[in-house]
């Protein structure tokens, strides 16, 4: 399984905060956004990824996230020199995909709720097809919208529809059998001279292999577009934060969790951060773990892979 993060365009509808700063590095209250769906990621068990940028943001990318053997992940870079369109995604990651079915999630967008790592893997595990998640807005104008027939399947899908035939958006996380970079060469641009995303899932919905999954009670879903949606997902974060004393989308968690970094390395990397309120986090998990470290299999990703050089 092989996973895409997305993380380029122009943030334009963040100016003048983005104009010389990458949108996904923006802060989300305690860490930056492309945290939340690289741990999105992590959550669903994928440990081989590519995010795509643009050539300006994307050394910034390689300097707060390297090679990903921090997170016990392996992470490599693609330029996107254009913003055209999400589908072009499997366009610029073909070669990485290699005929495997694949995650793609958008840098923007940030997922919640105890059950999501069961209904990723879940999707995941249906191997064929795509499966693609919905979200209740109350804004449908803005998004992808899924319309539903009498018996609550899926009949369309349309891009910010002037006239929604429902508010369940497609959220910006979509799995897909090893046939997506095929159907997403097909496509033509739209009239805003993008391939679509939407139109990807439209050809998996035409063959009658789109699955869509919707997230109702307990989840919690944020494309972080806007001053006002970035300032909500920051407060949710900061709130559930708060609340629980656990941190959302801390990757390091995941990883050690998942037995994937070791109780050392979690030291090591709480040390790198210790005068913050996150480090101090990781250097709490490490005390609580310290007596009882789980079994950490050896990386499989050899040493050569697991250095800093971009995957192109
Ligand atoms: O967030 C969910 C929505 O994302 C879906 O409901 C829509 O179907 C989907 O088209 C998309 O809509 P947006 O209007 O949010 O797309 P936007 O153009 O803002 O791009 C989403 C993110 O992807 C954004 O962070 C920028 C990045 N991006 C966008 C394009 C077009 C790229 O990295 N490359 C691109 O070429």
């Amino acid at each position: 399984m092989r996973g895409i993060i997305l993380a380029g365009g122009t943030g334009t509808r963040l100016h003048p905060i983005t104009q010389v700063i990458s949108k996904q590095l923006l802060p989300v209250y305690d860490k930056p956004m492309i945290y939340y769906p690289l741990t999105t990621l992590m959550l669903a068990d994928v440990r081989e990824i590519l995010l795509i940028s643009t050539p300006s943001d994307l050394p910034q990318f390689e300097r707060l996230l390297g090679n990903g053997s921090q997170f016990g992940i392996s992470l490599q870079y693609a330029e996107q020199p254009l913003p055209g369109g999400l589908a072009q995604a499997y366009l610029i990651g073909e070669k990485f995909v290699k005929n495997q079915p694949s995650m793609l999630i958008l840098g923007d967008n940030i997922f919640y709720g105890p059950d999501l790592p069961r209904v990723l893997r879940s999707a995941i595990s249906r191997g064929r097809g795509a499966t693609v998640f919905a979200y209740e807005v109350d804004d449908p104008h803005r998004y992808g919208i899924v319309s539903f027939d009498a018996v609550g399947q899926a009949a369309g899908i349309t891009e910010k529809p002037e006239a929604p035939q429902s508010n369940w958006a497609v959220t910006g996380a979509y799995i897909y059998d090893e046939n997506a970079p095929r159907l997403a060469a097909e496509l033509t641009p739209s009239a805003r001279g993008e391939l679509e995303i939407t139109d990807l899932n439209r050809a998996y919905l035409a063959r009658g292999m789109l699955t869509v999954e919707k997230l109702g009670r307990g989840f919690a879903w944020f494309d972080t577009g806007t001053p006002e949606s970035l300032m909500g997902a920051a407060e949710f974060v900061r709130n559930v934060e708060k609340c629980q004393k656990y941190l959302i989308a801390c990757p390091e968690e995941v990883a050690f969790s998942h037995g994937w970094i070791s109780s050392a390395d979690l030291r090591h990397r709480s040390a790198a951060l210790a005068k913050s309120d996150y480090g101090k986090y990781l250097l709490k998990l490490h005390h609580d773990v310290r007596d009882k470290p789980p079994n950490v299999p050896a990386s499989p990703f050899p040493a050569a892979a697991r250095s800093a050089s971009a995957f192109f």
